[in-house]
């Protein structure tokens, strides 16, 4: 982590587990479709297009910035665009999601696989960095940036989109464990080095998502096929000098070894108690989490009581960032996310 002086911010101080004045709140997917100005940008520029245009990327970033007060913004990108510079064909198709129509199927073509620096790669979303950081700098919100696990990035990468069984992903892995290793070498240091530039270009925070490992895995192939490369990917991002958010998903019967992969936070989904998972790493770093995304399609009073929930299990403990317990879905209502914003941060002022 850091060793610069105590941060000022809400959001940077629980990073630390450092005592708060409320606690911070920002969403998993905050700008996004749910918004009608994000939705007016898409109307005119694709998905790749956003993301590569740096004055694009950093106005959608800033958008759910000026509706809602959040204490942190999410640089507005997605996990998948660094498969493209290592030779991949990633297209977003609408009404259907990411979709890659060379996958790897073989030991060969993960051979092939480019290792691009993330200037070369990735020089959009840095520039966007750049942009946001000194927009929000003076008004003391940080800015996270983020990129996906390895596991994650190889599931899209063999099965050519989203999956329902991780089918291909893990006969490739339990098939060719050879070349699983080089995949997911190929992918840590690609992944490194992108996040360790985004700490540089003035994100003050970052945040590894893995969204498919504990949902694809048994703990057993967890602790075989993933959390060996997890391990060497958050310790080079101990070089970041930035708070590093270990993010992930379905991962609740075995939290204690996505914890030992490292991370300064741990963000947890919604399928657990939120003081249970922090009791399974004994309460030894700060935490994230964990509303469901749908509580906010829901009425304000059974909202309400849900945030409670999650604020009563985090018992005014310091370290404690309240989110979604993954990303906001489309059909979300804005004055939904206003009042939970607005109402976390009331209920929890000191
Ligand atoms: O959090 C933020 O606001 C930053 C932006 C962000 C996006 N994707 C924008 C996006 C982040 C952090 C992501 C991460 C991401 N992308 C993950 C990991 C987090 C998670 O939710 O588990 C994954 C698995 C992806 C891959 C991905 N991107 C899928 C499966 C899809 C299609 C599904 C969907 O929601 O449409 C995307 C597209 C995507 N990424 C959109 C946005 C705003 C929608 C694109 C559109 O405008 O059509």
């Amino acid at each position: 982590m850091t060793n610069t002086p105590e941060p000022t911010a809400a959001f940077l101080r629980a990073c630390r587990g450092l005592p708060v004045a409320h606690t911070p709140i920002w969403l998993m997917r905050q700008a996004g479709r749910y918004m009608a100005d994000y939705r007016a940008l898409r109307a005119n520029h694709s998905m790749l297009e956003l993301i590569r245009s740096p004055e694009l990327a950093a106005q959608v970033t800033l958008q759910p910035l000026a509706a809602f007060s959040l204490d942190a913004a999410i640089i507005f990108a997605d996990i998948l665009p660094p498969l493209i510079g290592m030779g991949l064909h990633l297209d977003f198709v609408k009404g259907e999601g990411p979709a890659i129509d060379n996958p790897l199927t073989r030991p060969y073509d993960i051979d092939r696989l480019a290792t691009p620096p993330a200037e070369e790669n990735m020089p959009g979303t840095l520039k966007a960095i750049e942009i946001v950081a000194k927009e929000l700098a003076p008004r003391n919100i940080p800015l996270i940036g983020f990129a996906g696990a390895p596991f994650t990035l190889a599931s899209y990468a063999v099965e050519g989109g989203t999956s329902r069984n991780f089918a291909k992903v893990k006969a490739l892995m339990y098939s060719e464990p050879a070349a699983w290793k080089r995949l997911m070498t190929k992918l840590v240091t690609v992944q490194a080095d992108f996040l360790v530039k985004q700490a540089k270009a003035g994100a003050s925070a970052l945040q590894v998502f893995d969204s498919w490992a504990g949902l694809a895995l048994s703990q057993a192939d967890y602790l075989r096929y993933v959390q060996p490369y997890n391990k060497a990917l958050f310790q080079a991002l101990t070089q970041a000098g930035v708070p590093v958010i270990n993010f992930s998903t379905g991962t609740s019967s075995y939290l204690p070894d996505v914890a030992a992969c490292g991370g300064d936070v741990m963000g947890v989904d919604w399928h657990m108690p939120l003081d249970w998972a922090w009791r399974q790493i004994n309460y030894d770093r700060p935490i994230q989490g964990n509303l469901d995304p749908i509580a906010l399609l829901a009425p304000w009073r059974e909202l309400q009581f849900r945030a409670d929930e999650v604020l009563d299990q985090a018992a005014g403990r310091p370290g404690h960032i309240f989110n979604l317990g993954h990303g906001i879905l489309p059909n979300t209502p804005i004055e939904n996310v206003r009042r939970l914003v607005d109402y976390v941060h009331e209920r929890t002022s000191k």
